[in-house]
């Protein structure tokens, strides 16, 4: 039997180990995924806190339910590790780790980058490669490829290419693509905090370098996925990915730019949208609000303009719709200035209460969230800023302050000069806040109705 048949081989009896590597927000969902589905799952993060608190069976993820988490730690199925030495003992490799931007606003490989060269260094021949974490297309064949091979030359289960004399010195020709392993990309699209679409039934993409790769991915995949989709390649899967989340980035610059035109002219957006969604076809909604946050779609235009510059392409639809995006806490800053003066009150000086500093409702995650960019803006002028968050006790913010969550009362909204509604939580009891607020605005359509001490995005 060559590798292929004999990973698939594993597939089918069951008796595959399957390492997840970075155990965050995508990574760790999906490592329960399989170990729920009986797979041996070993998780491998950099953080020694993670991945204690995982073999403890103590959750960190908002998706996953506590007693699942426990469930699969006590079975054994899952444990994690801070050891990439044991990458050898599993059959598939997945990435799940972070693909921030540098401080030029540059793509920052360098986790990918790590990941890779630790796999090289360590796995076993007959492996399967997949990179779930957002990227821009080529990297899996341009990036990765190269990157796995010429580290594998230092891996010691790779044969040995010659052996000198004096054998001290080894040199390995290393691993090579479609014989000793098999690479795919297949983007993660879980959506935190969505109760009905979960990592299980939401459909994959996957698109992988040679067809046996990609027959091995679907039967592995198919363990934890209902529903796989196949692509030709890898580089269809990463524009996939981008296009999906660019799509987003366009409606809501566009929702955006119209929602502050319309605040001029006196149309009220949110009764525009409501209207035009009565259009069976042709339409789909997308709200305003104090701009685009999360780890993803705020950062996967400049992936996709880093690769557009080598095609010598300018995005310039792209360009324009984060431009707008960018602007909006800044809008959002002169909303609230607006409303202390029609008090007579100048930000400077007045206590201005932040509610939500998720980047989206319900969940736990303030990544490049734009409430705290118009905090920082807030603060600079001389605003005292706090704020209020059930799902985060602390945060900071980009221009460096740090904040402590206070708590939701009467007396913090009494005391408020102006209160911000920055994200929509369902635990924001409206009624409540309208009682006691002396000021508010409201940049989420939270307060239906319109008076005197309420201004609305
Ligand atoms: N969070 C989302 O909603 C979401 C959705 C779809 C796609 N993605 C993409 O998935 C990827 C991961 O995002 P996330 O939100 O899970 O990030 P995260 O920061 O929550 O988790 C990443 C984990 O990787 C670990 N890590 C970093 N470098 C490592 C290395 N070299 N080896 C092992 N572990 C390492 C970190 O310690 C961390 O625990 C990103 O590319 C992101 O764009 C995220």
């Amino acid at each position: 039997m060559n590798n292929t048949q004999i990973l698939l081989e594993k597939i089918k009896n069951n008796s595959e180990t399957v390492g997840i590597i970075g155990l965050g927000y995508v990574g760790l969902p999906l490592a329960v995924n399989f170990a729920e589905a009986g797979v041996h799952v070993i998780g491998f993060d950099k953080s020694k806190e993670k991945v204690d608190k995982i073999n403890k069976g103590e959750n960190y993820i908002g998706d996953i339910r506590d007693a699942v988490l426990r469930e699969v730690v006590n079975k054994v199925n899952l444990k994690a590790t801070t050891d990439f030495s044991q990458m050898a003992a599993c059959d598939a490799l997945i990435i799940c780790v972070p693909t921030p931007l540098d401080k030029f606003r540059k793509p920052d490989m360098s986790y990918i980058e790590s990941a890779c060269t630790d796999i090289g260094r360590n796995m076993s021949t007959g492996t399967f490669i997949s990179l779930e974490s957002t990227t821009y297309p080529t990297t899996t064949e341009n990036f990765m490829l190269p990157l796995i091979e010429e580290s594998s030359k230092q891996n010691p289960l790779a044969s040995p290419q010659h052996q000198t004399s004096n054998i001290k010195h080894q040199t390995s020709s290393g691993f090579s693509h479609g014989k000793d392993f098999w690479l795919a990309y297949s983007p993660e699209r879980v959506d935190p905090g969505n109760k009905n679409f979960h990592t299980r039934n939401t459909p994959k993409v996957m698109g992988a370098l040679t067809e046996e790769g990609y027959e091995i991915g679907e039967a592995l995949y198919k363990k934890a996925i209902d529903n796989i989709h196949k692509v030709s390649s890898p580089r269809v899967a990463e524009m996939v990915k981008i296009l999906e989340n660019t799509y987003r980035l366009v409606n809501i610059s566009l929702i955006n730019e119209l929602a502050l035109l319309s605040g001029k002219m006196h149309i009220n957006i949110w009764e525009v949208i409501e209207a035009a969604k009565t259009k069976p076809f042709g339409f789909q909604a997308f709200y305003p609000g104090p701009g685009i946050g999360g780890h993803c779609i705020p950062l996967d235009p400049f992936y996709l303009e880093h690769i557009a510059k080598q095609y010598d392409f300018d995005l310039s639809m792209i360009h324009t719709a984060g431009h707008i995006n960018m602007r909006m806490p800044h809008y959002m800053y002169i909303k609230i200035a607006t409303a202390l003066n029609s008090q007579k009150k100048a930000v400077n000086g007045s206590k201005i209460l932040f509610l939500g500093v998720a980047y989206k409702p319900d969940i736990d995650d303030s990544r490049e969230s734009p409430a705290l960019e118009i905090m920082d803006i807030t603060a600079h002028k001389g605003g005292l800023v706090s704020y209020h968050d059930p799902f985060i006790p602390h945060t900071h913010t980009p221009g460096g302050r740090t904040f402590d969550a206070v708590e939701l009362t009467e007396e913090t909204l009494k005391n408020a000069d102006c209160v911000v509604l920055t994200t929509n939580h369902k635990d924001f009891d409206v009624e409540f806040i309208k009682e006691h607020a002396r000021l508010i605005v409201d940049l989420r359509n939270m307060v239906k109705e319109k008076g005197e001490k309420v201004f609305k995005l």
